[in-house]
């Protein structure tokens, strides 16, 4: 079967986790979550959770010296040969770089950058509704909610709000992204990888359009 490496690309809450966690259900892909690397290194207290905390409280992207490495360590290993998703990675252009030098040497490409578009107002929104198990699955309590209030429907532990689903937060992490995350849709779209998804319709909707589209690419691949 022909290798898909896949990028998942979009403003912080455009759905990136909940559609990569349905598309890497069946296990064929490693799912490299950057976000979740981090927020459990943050509760582990290693040395990078340590450093990361105070960036990711703040809404601010940790410093390329402290991620670039340790994802490209997941994009190298075993686990992603046979593809990978990579969510949350790369969030601005020298990580872009970084992974494309990495490929190089690999003598592999990227499959497609899946971009989700979603407006900021819509954003705000969907984070502050969102809740999270403690494995990360994800909810929302309007639009996406468990079947018992605040309990997670497939490991039953209780649900919580991330520390930087805060509003202010929120307001500071769209920055973030406008300004540092977002040229690499063009970045992506000159070399004709970037695939658009409207963000805005349910997750049956978006989920139905990316399978359409990873399939597509699977062929593409293949010949
Ligand atoms: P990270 O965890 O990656 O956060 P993010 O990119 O801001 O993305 P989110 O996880 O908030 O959103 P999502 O797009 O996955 O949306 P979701 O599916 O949950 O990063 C956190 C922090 O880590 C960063 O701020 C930074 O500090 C650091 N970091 C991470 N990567 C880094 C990097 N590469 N370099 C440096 N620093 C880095 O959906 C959101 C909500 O909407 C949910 O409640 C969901 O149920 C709901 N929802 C989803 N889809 C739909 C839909 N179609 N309709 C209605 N509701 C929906």
């Amino acid at each position: 079967m022909a290798e898909l490496n896949l990028i998942l690309l979009g403003p912080p809450g455009a759905g990136k986790g909940t559609q990569g966690e349905r598309l890497t259900a069946d296990g064929g892909l490693e799912y490299v979550v950057t976000g979740n690397i981090l927020r459990a290194a943050v509760k582990e207290g290693t040395e990078l959770g340590v450093q990361a905390k105070a960036y990711m409280d703040a809404g601010d992207l940790v410093p390329d010296e402290l991620v670039i490495g340790l994802i490209l360590e997941r994009v190298r290993s075993e686990e992603a040969h046979d593809g990978f998703v990579l969510d949350g990675f790369p969030r601005n252009v020298a990580q872009g770089e970084a992974l494309d030098a990495a490929l190089a040497e690999l003598g592999r490409d990227l499959t497609g950058v899946l971009y989700f578009d979603v407006p900021d107002e819509e954003i705000v929104r969907r984070l502050s509704g969102r809740r999270v198990s403690q494995t990360g699955r994800i909810y929302h309590v309007e639009f996406d909610p468990p079947k018992a209030d605040g309990v997670c429907d497939v490991d039953g532990s209780p649900l919580i709000q991330r520390d930087d689903d805060k509003p202010e937060t929120i307001r500071k992490r769209l920055a973030v992204y406008h300004e540092q995350t977002e040229p690499l849709v063009a970045y992506y779209e000159q070399r004709g990888l970037l695939h658009r998804f409207d963000g805005t319709k349910p997750p049956q909707e978006v989920e139905a359009h990316l399978r359409k589209t990873v399939s597509t690419l699977r062929l593409e691949d293949a010949v």
